[in-house]
């Protein structure tokens, strides 16, 4: 906590709490290796997992005051990429506009371009309630003004279901899809060559394939497209226990991560019968009213979007538009910083203080 002879700041129209120190206080900044749990409550639910402990891809830069953990910035970099992803940053509430979230955002970027990025990416929701924030954050930073990249939407699977299958056009193929087969993800060797050589390709320069996947896959709803009997897609879900709707956030809820169909096999509404199958599967394993989350990006699937706009947003009970910053990664990053961002035992699980203060995202 900072000395209580610092000056107070007024507190600002609820973001600046009253106890606000006027000068930033003394922080560091270390990256997290090996079991940082300590810093979950400063992430979303889903990806705080990945702290216990941090894997390779995970790049973890921690804030520390007064050997207290407040603050996180928590992002990916998949191995063979230059370009890195910022998923969450997030400062305690009292310590908020200090300068801390930035010089938290200047680590994070030092550690990602020491570890091969140029390029970092950021991505949120319109809905967000820390966007304001995020977004100014960013823009003192240098990174470029955000733009719609995408969509999410999110619905539930039953009434999708339905729908879908009396679709003029796709309910004939639903019923019969004939060489096509919708398979649980167990890959020959054949079949991982088939990943590599899709991945390698323009189309899919963004995806991970169920090989690189940096989430847990649900095997449930993660499947394989086969067309006689050769691996032609796929299409990729995980768990997710922020489903984004509102009314309920205990409803079970999947979010389809990566869809994948060879070009020369699109058009024959192949997709819409891979998604048809794993929402099927998802009313009956987790019911009508189970939840579907899934994102498709304006650059790379204009089509899907435009798909998704016509056909399943008069079915969703949401479409988010997702907005993306960037910032290129100077080489001179790879020097700032290499003082603070050590890797320190206390910050660990277990070595250091409980009790941090609950993150308001
Ligand atoms: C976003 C966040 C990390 C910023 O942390 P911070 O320590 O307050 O940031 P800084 O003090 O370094 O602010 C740097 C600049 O960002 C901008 N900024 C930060 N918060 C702002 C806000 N609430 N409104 C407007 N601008 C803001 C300002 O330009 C600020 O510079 P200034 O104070 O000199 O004007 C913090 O607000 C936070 O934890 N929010 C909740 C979590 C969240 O929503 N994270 C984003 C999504 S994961």
């Amino acid at each position: 906590m900072p000395p209580a002879t610092q000056r107070r700041l007024p507190a600002g129209p609820g973001e600046v709490p009253a106890d606000h120190p006027a000068t930033p206080p003394r922080a560091s900044f270390p990256v997290l290796r090996g079991n940082a749990g300590l810093f979950s409550p400063f992430t979303f639910g889903r990806v705080g997992g990945w702290l216990e402990p941090v894997p390779d891809h995970v790049i973890a830069v921690g804030l520390i005051v007064g050997a207290r953990p407040v603050g996180l910035a928590l992002g990916t970099l998949l191995p063979g990429r230059s370009q890195c992803e910022l998923l969450s940053i997030a400062v305690a509430p009292a310590m908020r506009r200090l300068g801390l979230g930035g010089r938290l955002l200047d680590a994070w970027q030092a550690e990602a371009s020491g570890r091969g990025a140029t390029e970092c990416r950021a991505n949120y929701n319109e809905t967000m309630p820390g966007r304001g924030a995020l977004k100014a954050l960013l823009a003192r930073a240098g990174w470029t003004a955000p733009r719609a990249s995408g969509l999410v939407v999110i619905g539930r699977v039953g009434k999708m279901v339905e729908e879908v299958s009396v679709w003029p056009g796709i309910a004939g193929r639903l019923a019969a899809p004939r060489s096509y087969a919708f398979e649980p993800l167990e890959l020959t060797a054949a079949d991982v060559e088939a990943v590599e050589r899709y991945l390698s390709t323009p189309e899919a320069a963004d995806m991970s394939g169920p090989i690189r996947q940096a989430e847990q896959l649900a095997d449930d709803f993660s499947i394989a497209i086969r067309r006689d009997g050769r691996l032609v897609g796929w299409l990729l879900a995980t768990e997710t226990r922020r489903p984004l709707v509102e009314t309920n956030t205990e409803v079970p809820a999947i979010r389809y991560l990566e869809a994948y169909l060879d070009p020369a096999y699109r058009h024959a509404g192949i997709m819409v019968g891979a998604y048809y199958h794993c929402y099927s599967r998802q009313v009956a394993r987790l019911g009508r009213e189970s939840v579907a989350v899934y994102y498709t990006s304006h650059d790379s699937r204009p089509r899907m979007v435009a798909l998704t706009l016509r056909r399943f947003a008069s079915l969703a009970e949401r479409v988010e538009t997702i907005f993306s910053a960037s910032a290129r990664l100077p080489a001179t990053f790879r020097q700032q910083l290499a003082g603070e961002c050590r890797a320190h035992p206390a910050h660990q699980r277990g070595a250091g203080p409980r009790g941090v203060a609950e993150l308001e995202i």
